[in-house]
């Protein structure tokens, strides 16, 4: 059975004081699972003083965009080898608000996908449909574009190590979420085209779902059979809440 994994987005939220205190309440109250996995995805300049406070805790770290370049004149950037450095494993790429508001295609995606995989870190590849896209029924083709783009540069090993996050854009932060049936729809098609390529990829690789994920849909959504945990955003940004979660995650 694969773990479950609930990784919190804080996107550009929050400032010293107020990350502790979400911190020092999420470790007060982490679920007993040998199953559930927790990540929590700070902005940049938190990550070392998140690394230091999580540090002899389950609780793990990833970055929420990383540099497709591994050094060098790239004025902003930041590398995967820096984001290992200060204790990242994970790194979201592809998130849909850099697709959309940074303009990241999916060439520049699979690029930052594989200099994270260079760099040591876990990618966490976000794919999804916009309502536009989903309504001209274009679901899969955008999803295959988005995956195929990486499958092209990586290979399918280059999966081994990492997770997809199937994020529908019209359900994130939006309070619209996916029926467990239409996530889990489009988790099997994730799956099985993985599985078109390494059916062991495909069996262990965890395929989070994201877009509004709540304590009171939580446990529909992580039931499915192919729903391996969420990325959470607004959720994750109250220990309460981001618990919740996690204490569903643990009881399934
Ligand atoms: P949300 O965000 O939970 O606020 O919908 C999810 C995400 O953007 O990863």
């Amino acid at each position: 059975m694969r773990d479950i994994l609930v990784a919190g987005n804080w996107k550009m939220n929050g400032d010293a004081a107020r990350n502790s205190e979400l911190l020092a309440g999420i470790l007060a109250g982490v679920p007993v699972s040998d199953r559930v996995r927790l990540l929590v995805c700070p902005p940049f300049p938190y990550l070392a003083a998140v690394a230091e406070q999580i540090a002899d805790s389950p609780v793990e770290l990833g970055a929420q965009t990383v540099s497709e370049h591994p050094s060098g004149a790239f004025t902003g950037e930041i590398s995967a080898a820096m984001l290992r450095n200060v204790g990242c494993s994970y790194v979201l790429v592809g998130h849909s608000e850099r697709r959309s508001l940074f303009g990241e295609s999916s060439d520049a995606v699979a690029a930052k996908f594989s200099a994270a995989l260079e760099g040591g870190l876990r990618p966490i590849l976000c794919v999804g449909e916009t309502l536009a896209e989903r309504e001209a029924g274009e679901t899969r083709i955008v999803i295959d574009r988005q995956l195929n783009a990486v499958l092209e540069r990586v290979g399918i090993a280059g999966f081994g190590t990492a997770v997809v996050a199937y994020e529908p854009v019209w359900a994130i932060g939006t309070g619209l979420t996916a029926t467990p049936e239409q996530a889990q729809d489009l988790h099997r098609h994730i799956r099985s085209i993985l599985a078109a390529h390494d059916a062991d990829v495909a069996e262990t690789i965890l395929i989070l779902y994201g877009g509004s994920v709540k304590g009171d849909n939580a446990a529909g959504l992580f039931s499915m059979p192919d729903i391996d945990g969420g990325l959470i955003g607004g959720a994750s940004l109250k220990a309460s809440d981001f618990l919740a979660i996690a204490t569903v995650a643990a009881s399934l």
